[in-house]
């Protein structure tokens, strides 16, 4: 399934513009440097264009659009949209990329089959490349799979990313690298979406093996026999009242010749459908608990972007799939649960269940020869409220282990922001009746919950990502579109490329 062809080819073009085959040109225009900035549509400004500039139209600001049809009768392509980039001065990767996106979207809603985006670069040329090759898929997805009279097909079918001069390997590269993680992305996305009537663990499971194996990635799908073999605890105790049975997808990378050195361990919270369990959640917005799986989604998507882009370190991948149900045969507040690593655990609130079944996948990965950890989940409203929509929570230690983890998130465009992990916070999970809570209280949520994945991290380096404010938008925006992110896909992918471990 790997090798299967991409959905949209995202190319390299260079030479004459008006010579390109296309439906639709993407211009990104910076604010106020209109009519200067434009040389090469000196013909355009004559027109329509012009005119917008001098009436105020169209200035430049993020996000503007402006539609126009082109007037040189020499031109290939008819029509044309300038995107407002912003000021030249703030225009990096990160405005690249939302650029890109808001491209890929007007072009996907105007159906343009092949799309020219004029890349415009300030500074470094594959790090903005791959931003923008990133940018124009993510915002080009929709997910309308369940609407019956829709056309699920791919936005376009070609995307060239217009060079002034022709770009080297390293470009042509970068571009590849941001295809790919785009599509992983959306894949994640794709994954997040699906309702919790069909996508249960055991599909999550069938969904894993197919996306993720290829020639160097092995998936393999634990049942409840195997898990109950592993001792698996706390996840058994989750999925005990529901009537689908649980699952562990255990995916490994592992590149030829690299039989030593560290070994990354990625587990991501599979949650098919939260409904807190006995701990009921309350009847509104609770079906945005079908996305509770997004940080498995995310490894799984992951595990695939590794394996196309072939990095020199082996990946683990774990998730823990379950549903968290009040069936008859539920754990009750005040139950004690034994986890994989022997620990027992009073389950005070059956809604704190991401944290149990991340334990039990911690352990694992640790037992499969994980050297360093990383677990990505849609834990906490807590973290919600700390952090919002526009930040993902990252915990761990040691510190040099969350810089690695930070760095190489906010390089993919993910943003992270840390919380503290001092012990003080670790007491709030002390249990009269077991070795530790799985709730801690009602301040710091976000913090505490982290602390227990603490415990079970086996003193190896570690970082949590708290996600349950970033794996979905509620709304859509000029850059995307409503539902899942597929947030996390692009730093996991790139984190075992990262050399300063
Ligand atoms: N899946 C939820 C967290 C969540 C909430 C994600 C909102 C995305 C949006 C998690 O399982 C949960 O229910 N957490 C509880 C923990 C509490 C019982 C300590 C919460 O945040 O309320
Ligand atoms: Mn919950
Ligand atoms: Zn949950």
């Amino acid at each position: 399934m790997c090798d299967e062809p991409k959905n949209v080819s995202v190319r390299c073009a260079s030479g004459v513009l008006g010579e390109l085959p296309a439906d639709l040109i993407c211009v990104p225009v910076f604010a106020g440097e209109l009519p200067k900035d434009l040389g090469k549509f000196s013909a355009e400004l004559e027109g329509a264009l012009g005119r917008a500039w001098e009436s105020g139209e169209i200035t430049g600001k993020s996000d503007e659009l402006f539609f126009t049809d082109t007037v040189d009768p020499n031109w290939q392509c008819r029509r044309l949209v300038l995107i407002g980039a912003g000021k030249r001065s703030d225009y990096g990767q990160e405005q690249a990329r939302r650029i890109a996106s808001v491209s890929g979207m007007v072009a996907r809603d105007r159906h343009a089959s092949q799309l020219v985006l004029l890349l415009r670069t300030t500074g470094e040329m594959s790090g903005m490349a791959q931003a923008v090759a990133e940018g124009v898929l993510l915002g080009a997805f929709r997910d309308s799979r369940f609407k019956t009279n829709s056309n699920s097909s791919a936005p376009f079918k070609t995307v060239d990313l217009f060079f002034e001069k022709k770009p080297n390997s390293t470009v042509t590269e970068a571009i590849n690298r941001g295809a790919i993680l785009a599509e992983c992305s959306n894949l994640a996305r794709e994954l997040s979406n699906e309702p919790g009537n069909i996508f249960t663990p055991r599909i999550f499971g069938d969904r894993a093996s197919d996306l993720a194996s290829g020639p160097r990635t092995t998936v393999e799908v634990y049942d409840e026999k195997a898990i109950t073999l592993r001792e698996m605890g706390l996840l058994l105790g989750v999925a005990q009242g529901s009537a689908e049975p649980p699952r562990v997808i255990v995916m490994r990378y592992e590149p030829e010749d690299v039989e030593e050195g560290p070994v990354l361990g990625l587990v991501g919270k599979g949650v098919t459908f939260d409904t807190g369990g006995i701990s009921i959640k309350p009847a509104a917005d609770m079906d945005q608990m079908k996305r509770d799986m997004a940080g498995g989604a995310a490894v799984v998507c992951a595990m695939r972007a590794v394996g196309l882009l072939s990095p020199r370190v082996r990946v683990i991948g774990i998730v823990p799939a379950t549903e968290n149900m009040p069936g008859g045969g539920a754990i009750r507040p005040g139950d004690v649960l034994r986890a994989a690593n022997g620990k027992s655990v009073e389950v005070l609130n059956t809604d704190a269940e991401g944290r149990l079944i991340l334990a039990d996948g911690l352990t694992l990965a640790q037992r499969l020869g994980a050297t360093h950890l990383v677990d990505i989940a849609t834990l906490t409203g807590a973290c919600v409220v700390a952090l919002g929509h526009h930040a993902s929570g990252l915990m761990g230690s040691p510190a040099s282990w969350v810089d690695t983890v930070r760095r190489v998130a906010t390089q993919s465009g993910e943003r992270v922001w840390p919380l503290p992990t001092f012990e003080e916070y670790g007491k709030q999970l002390e249990s009269e009746t077991a070795d530790l809570a799985n709730i801690g209280g009602r301040s710091a949520g976000a913090i505490t919950a982290g602390m227990f994945l603490k415990v079970f991290s086996g003193g190896l380096p570690w970082a949590h990502l708290d996600i349950a404010g970033t794996a979905w938008s509620e709304n859509a925006g000029p850059d995307h579109s409503i539902g899942a992110t597929g947030v996390g896909v692009r730093t996991l992918a790139a984190l075992p490329f990262e050399t300063k471990w």
